[in-house]
């Protein structure tokens, strides 16, 4: 008995589930929260349009203040969701879906970076798992996430190639780089992305950027190719 592969497979499905769950969670945040946000931005709407002379130029300002609050609010939802269920994934695929959380991890930046994007291959003819695939999302999400949150960067990229009898997801930034010692040591995010590699037997690095300032994180995933 592969007591290993067990565990594995185990840690796999308690995944599957965590995932599950989190779909409903979108689920519930669209269905719900983002329903009554749309519903009083169309009441707060209508009431601003009225004539002028219906009410006084105070409550037009404060009109367009809730209106621009409540958009901002849905953004902040949908942008929840996208997080939580990334919707791309299912509709699209890993590529794009990666492109898709680049863009809005430049968007959501403290200080928004410019990007760059490159896949240099056909990645339908190789068999990734629908579990590998979030896994692998999961873990370029969280690079994303490090980037926008520490390392001040102006510019990152991810290029996704085959490497051997691997495939190589690279995202590299030119930020502030990370300094081993503070920052590998209450490493939750980190921790869980060596978690979800390690589970699907993938091999994860950190690199410092060669002659420049940033970071490198690689994520290499054993493949099989449909073809021979
Ligand atoms: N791309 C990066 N550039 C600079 N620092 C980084 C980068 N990625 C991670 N770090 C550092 O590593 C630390 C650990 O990251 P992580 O485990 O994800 O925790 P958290 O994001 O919650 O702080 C961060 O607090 C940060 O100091
Ligand atoms: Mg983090």
């Amino acid at each position: 008995m592969n007591t290993q592969r067990d565990l594995i497979e185990g840690l796999l499905q308690f995944v599957t589930l965590v995932e599950s769950e989190r779909k409903l969670l979108a689920a519930d945040l669209h269905d719900q929260t983002l329903s009554d946000l749309r519903e009083l931005a169309r009441l707060a709407r209508r009431l601003f349009e009225k004539p002028e002379g219906a009410m006084s130029q105070e409550v037009r300002n404060g009109l367009a203040k809730l209106i621009f609050g409540l958009e901002a609010a849905m953004d902040e939802v949908r942008r929840a969701m996208e997080n939580l269920s990334p919707s791309a994934l299912d509709t699209l695929g890993l590529v794009p879906a990666i492109e898709s959380c680049l863009a809005r991890a430049s968007q959501t930046s403290e200080r928004p970076f410019l990007t760059r994007f490159a896949c240099p291959l056909r990645i339908d003819n190789i068999n990734l798992s629908e579990t590998e695939q979030l896994l692998i999302y999961r873990i370029v999400q969280e690079a994303l996430n490090n980037i926008s949150k520490h390392a001040g960067a102006r510019f990152v990229e991810i290029v996704i190639m085959r490497e051997g009898d691997s495939l190589l997801f690279r995202v590299t930034d030119d930020g502030r780089g990370m300094t081993q010692s503070s920052d590998l040591r209450r490493a939750r995010g980190i921790e869980n992305m060596r978690y979800r590699a390690r589970l699907i037997g993938a091999e994860l690095t950190w690199l410092k950027a060669t002659g420049r300032r940033g970071t490198v994180v690689e994520v290499r995933v054993p493949i099989v190719t449909s073809e021979a």
